[in-house]
């Protein structure tokens, strides 16, 4: 992957999914809050939103909020917001949950976006089938899975990214 950020705005990462009620508003509190467990410098934009537009002001679902409160990681402040054409050119780095966002979003973008466009699984050492599942219409076990994936991925694009921060 060539991540590159080269001008004097912070580094801006934005995680998508589909409803921005359970998976991304996970990434976006998991990645903030592996972040600061690095000690990295807090110069640095993190957002997350939803290709449907059905929750947008919504709170995150509670069950992405119970999760996230068992592992140490708060969700407050977050209400959810739709992709917008803008967001490619103003972020360094679009992150998809499944493949479906992906494609979608690779269909909003503008032509010649600046945004590197990624799956959050491809930073995963255990990548599986290379998606983050919707756990949405299942029951609440699926949120801690679905946490796992986010967990190892994060702490992985940390990695990745923290060069560029
Ligand atoms: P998310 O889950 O994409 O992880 O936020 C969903 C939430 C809501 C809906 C679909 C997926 N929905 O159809 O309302």
């Amino acid at each position: 992957m060539t991540t590159s950020h080269s001008d004097s705005r912070p580094f801006s990462i934005l995680f998508v999914c589909l409803g921005n009620i359970c998976r991304s508003p996970l990434a976006e509190g998991v990645f903030r809050h592996r972040v600061i467990e690095a000690g990295l410098d807090g110069d640095l934009r993190v957002e997350s939103a939803g290709t449907g537009g059905w929750h947008v002001g919504d709170p995150p679902d509670p069950r992405s909020v119970d999760v996230a409160r068992r592992n140490g990681v708060s969700l407050d402040g977050q209400s959810a917001q739709r992709v917008r054409a803008e967001d490619f050119s103003e972020f360094d780095m679009i992150v998809a949950m499944d493949r479906s966002n992906f494609t979608d979003l690779r269909r909003i973008a503008p032509e010649g976006s600046r945004a590197e466009l990624v799956l959050l699984r491809d930073f995963d050492p255990e990548p599986g089938d290379g998606e983050v599942p919707d756990p949405y219409y299942g029951g609440p076990d699926g949120f801690d899975r679905v946490f796992d994936m986010i967990d190892r991925s994060c702490a992985a694009l940390v990695q990745h990214v923290r060069g560029h921060m």
